[in-house]
């Protein structure tokens, strides 16, 4: 399996020395030693890999909660920020999918209804997925933050205020390259509708 690494720390090697880096480990290790989370690296995800796009959100939202909301709690932004986007198959093609079982690239090119297009359906098919891959770390609070990230796309907002941090991050790295707002619109489509 060329995409599996049971050596995290190399995986981490450029987040390994940051603040609560221990901390943050101690909560997604075994997620990020999952089989079935390393095949993460090889789905396309806006500019890189879906992994390192979970591993931002997870780690930036832990250190949120740390330092700016005392009543958000840093274990339920770590382990719903990592897996707020655990969907099972990938939704757009990229040629590292090819290592990986057919599973996991059937609906690529299908023509979807609009309820099931990713941008809609993603997130309640992630909380989903992490249910069936880790049942016991998924509570009723972590279940609703991966299953309300995608607000305001889905119309129910987050219940908690860790499900606000992880929307907000989310947003803020997805669209960060983004240099005008009059492109926002073209983004959108392309990244959450186009095959
Ligand atoms: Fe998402
Ligand atoms: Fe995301």
């Amino acid at each position: 399996m060329k995409y599996y690494n049971a050596n995290l720390i190399k995986d981490l090697d450029k987040i390994s020395n940051l603040v609560y880096f221990n901390e943050w480990f101690l909560y997604v290790e075994e997620i990020l030693l999952s089989d079935e989370f390393q095949k993460r690296k090889l789905f396309y995800h806006h500019d890189g890999s879906l992994w390192n796009h979970l591993v931002s959100v997870s780690y930036r939202s832990f250190l949120m909660a740390k330092y700016h909301f005392k009543k958000a709690d840093p274990r339920v932004c770590a382990i719903a920020g990592l897996l707020h986007d655990f969907y099972p198959k990938a939704y757009k093609y990229s040629k590292e999918l090819d290592d990986l079982d057919h599973f996991y690239v059937t609906d690529v090119k299908k023509k979807q209804p609009i309820h099931k297009m990713h941008a809609f359906s993603h997130a309640k098919d992630a909380a989903n997925n992490s249910v069936k891959y880790f049942p016991y770390l998924i509570d009723d609070k972590i279940y609703s933050c991966i299953e309300t990230h995608m607000f305001p796309m889905t119309p129910i907002p987050p219940k908690y205020i860790e499900g606000w941090i992880i929307t907000f991050i989310d947003k803020k790295l997805s669209f960060k390259n983004i240099k005008e707002i009059s492109y926002l619109p073209k983004v959108i489509y392309e990244r959450f509708f186009e095959k």
